[in-house]
């Protein structure tokens, strides 16, 4: 299969990632079908693609009748044979723990046209051991979007132990199609390149906080207005979700050892259910 042979790609999670590959994908022409467990999680994300877009066509980055269109390529599901039962390529975005992804994929394998590819979007965790989960290990790799997708130009395209060389190729040209830049992470390594690099950044400034170096706000304006990061390390943290730099830094410390130790101030928020933007409140309040 090569890219043209794509038509329908199968988005699984309508999360913060999830909703916004799929926009990504429909704005590219695909028709995608959003799927997630419950009816509230995916009327949740296609709202949030529907805000999206129409927020792209009134700062005139597309026009209304192309945002439109996009949103019109947009189905939803909750079950998942329905949604993947015309699926070229499945891209899975469903929360960064082992065990979730690999029932997911358990489950997806079963319903799954033969020909399918599937991309994971996980953040860290290894490609190769969810692809050996499935009986197409060789059509399997990682697709990694940053947040929000519709603005953030890098896609990682990993390979795992098995993967093809005709698997990477194609995915590479979907994120080609989708106005990506892809780029080849060869090694299966945790949190790959950039995750490998931010998230201990962000870690190392909650460490700073924690000990009483400095003041959150202090940390934040460094990183924005000395270091020209478009964001602080705590506001980041919070626009992509606490949780989802937590569970990085435990895999990454569980593997890699106690240089990633996750700071206490991260799973403190964790436990409380302060996520960040998604939950109101993280390092920041946004209620
Ligand atoms: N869709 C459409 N519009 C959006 C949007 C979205 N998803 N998100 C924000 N906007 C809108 C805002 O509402 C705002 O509109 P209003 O002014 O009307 O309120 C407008 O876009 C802001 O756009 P600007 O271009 O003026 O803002 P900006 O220059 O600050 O850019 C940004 C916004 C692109 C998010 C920028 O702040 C940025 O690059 N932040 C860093 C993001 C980043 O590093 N992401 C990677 C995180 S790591 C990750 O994702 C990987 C992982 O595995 C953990």
């Amino acid at each position: 299969m090569n890219v043209d042979d794509v038509d329908s790609i199968t988005v699984l999670g309508a999360g913060n990632m999830g909703h916004g590959i799929a926009e990504v994908a429909a704005l590219a022409g695909y028709d995608v079908v959003l799927r997630d467990i419950e009816d509230e999680f995916v009327q949740q994300g296609y709202d949030k693609i529907e805000w999206s877009l129409n927020k792209l066509a009134e700062k005139d980055r597309l026009s209304q009748e192309d945002a439109d269109a996009a949103l019109a390529r947009v189905s939803t599901a909750v079950d998942l044979a329905e949604a993947v039962a015309d699926a070229d390529v499945v891209i899975e975005a469903v929360p960064e723990k082992m065990a979730i992804k690999k029932e997911v994929y358990t489950e997806l394998e079963e319903h799954a046209p033969d020909h399918a590819v599937f991309a994971t979007n996980t953040s860290s965790l290894s490609i190769t051991e969810l692809s050996e989960v499935t009986a197409r290990p060789e059509r399997f790799c990682g697709m990694h979007f940053f947040n929000p997708p519709v603005r953030m130009d890098l896609v990682e395209v990993i390979s795992g132990a098995h993967t093809a060389d005709e698997t990477l190729d194609l995915v590479e040209d979907l994120a080609e199609s989708m106005g990506k830049t892809p780029v080849r992470v060869r090694k299966d390594s945790p949190g790959f390149i950039v995750n490998r690099i931010l998230v201990p950044l962000m870690n190392e400034a909650a460490w700073i906080v924690h000990a009483g170096d400095a003041t959150m706000a202090e940390v934040d304006s460094t990183t924005k207005y000395d270091m020209g990061l478009p964001m602080g390390s705590f506001e980041l943290a919070d626009y992509v979700g606490i949780d989802v730099g937590y569970h990085v830094l435990e895999y990454m410390h569980e593997v890699l050892g106690d240089a990633y130790e996750p700071c206490p101030l991260l799973s403190e928020k964790v436990e409380a259910g302060d996520l960040g933007q998604k939950t109101g409140r993280g390092f920041y309040d946004y209620e």
